[in-house]
């Protein structure tokens, strides 16, 4: 079975035009949110793992270079902020175009919902089948399940980091609130929870959206926002044909994507990806 290798249409220069017709697969401000949610993640962890592997030397490098552990814990908190303010907008604002569009049985159920259902386990048996070549390669509609299972492991992921964040930032203010053990909890929670959440971003996310032969090695889509139709049909083939049948297809046509947002996933999406792999290399030679 031939699997194309490779993903090199999104890259800057690539010819983008040519009888090649793209579709709206992300709006401005999920794309700028995703930006900002990556960099911060890159942000928190690179300038909280020094703390971690404090007896490491190439903890005490990565804290110098980022001004010492108190510029560190300055990128911290700025990050940490940032990233509180996009997750808690990203809440309001499903939660606004559930209730205030009269969409919110699309928005918690359906193929546009980011719920899990019960297509999403048939999805998940058919694709072991797959890789074990006892079946076809399965096709997907709106979101996959592994898209699916990333988004809810930083979802819930956020109250947990986030919240024993919080409690290490102002203790003096919880303090009035809480027992004092459990700041040692929350200091423990923070450095494990931040721990699995880099392994999993930096490995799992990574390989699903950029480094799988599919994709490799960058897939642009979420800073573009567009899908081209070749891309459509090859990989969510379910959606193409669900928006053909429901006549909302030629709503989604968008322009070919810009130069500038290839560059930006290419030098700034492509710079988080090798800081993340880098930190991946780090904390795993630390063990040994
Ligand atoms: C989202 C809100 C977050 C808040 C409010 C927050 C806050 C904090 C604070 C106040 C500290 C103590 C560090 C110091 O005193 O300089 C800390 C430590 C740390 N943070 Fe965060 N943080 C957040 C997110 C994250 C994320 C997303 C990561 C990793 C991806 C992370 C990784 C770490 C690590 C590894 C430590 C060191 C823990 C230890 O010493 O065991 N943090 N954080």
């Amino acid at each position: 079975m031939a699997i194309a290798m490779g993903n090199t249409a999104g890259a800057p220069g690539a010819q983008t035009g040519a009888g090649q017709r793209y579709y709206r697969r992300f709006s401005p401000i999920e794309r700028v949110m995703h930006s900002a949610l990556m960099l911060t993640f890159v942000g928190c962890a690179l300038s909280g793992l020094p703390l971690i592997f404090a007896d490491r030397p190439w903890a005490a490098t990565l804290a110098q270079i980022l001004g010492g552990f108190t510029g560190a814990g300055l990128i911290h908190r700025i990050c940490a902020a940032v990233m509180i303010v996009v997750f808690v907008s990203h809440v309001v604002m499903i939660f606004a175009k559930a209730f205030t569009g009269g969409n919110a049985l699309k928005t918690f159920w359906g193929p546009d919902s980011m719920v899990p259902q019960l297509q999403d386990g048939i999805d998940i048996w058919n694709s072991f089948k797959w890789f074990l070549g006892l079946g076809p390669r399965p096709q997907f509609d709106r979101w996959t399940y592994w898209e699916k299972f990333d988004y809810w492991a930083v979802f819930w992921g956020m109250f947990i980091i986030g919240g024993s964040g919080l409690l290490l930032w102002f203790p003096v203010f919880f303090s009035n609130l809480l027992p004092g053990w459990m700041f040692n909890i929350a200091s423990l929670v923070h450095g494990e929870e931040a721990l699995l959440a880099v392994g999993f971003i930096f490995t799992f996310h990574f390989f699903n959206g950029h480094l799988r032969p599919d994709k490799f090695p960058m897939d642009t889509v979420v800073f573009t926002g567009r899908i081209s139709e070749h891309e459509l049909k090859a990989e969510r083939a379910v959606q193409y044909e669900r928006m053909v049948r429901e006549g909302k297809l030629e709503a989604t046509l968008a322009p070919p994507p810009t130069e500038e947002a290839k560059w930006f996933g290419w030098i700034v999406g492509g710079t988080a990806l090798s800081l993340g792999i880098l930190a991946i290399v780090l904390i795993v030679r630390s063990f040994f």
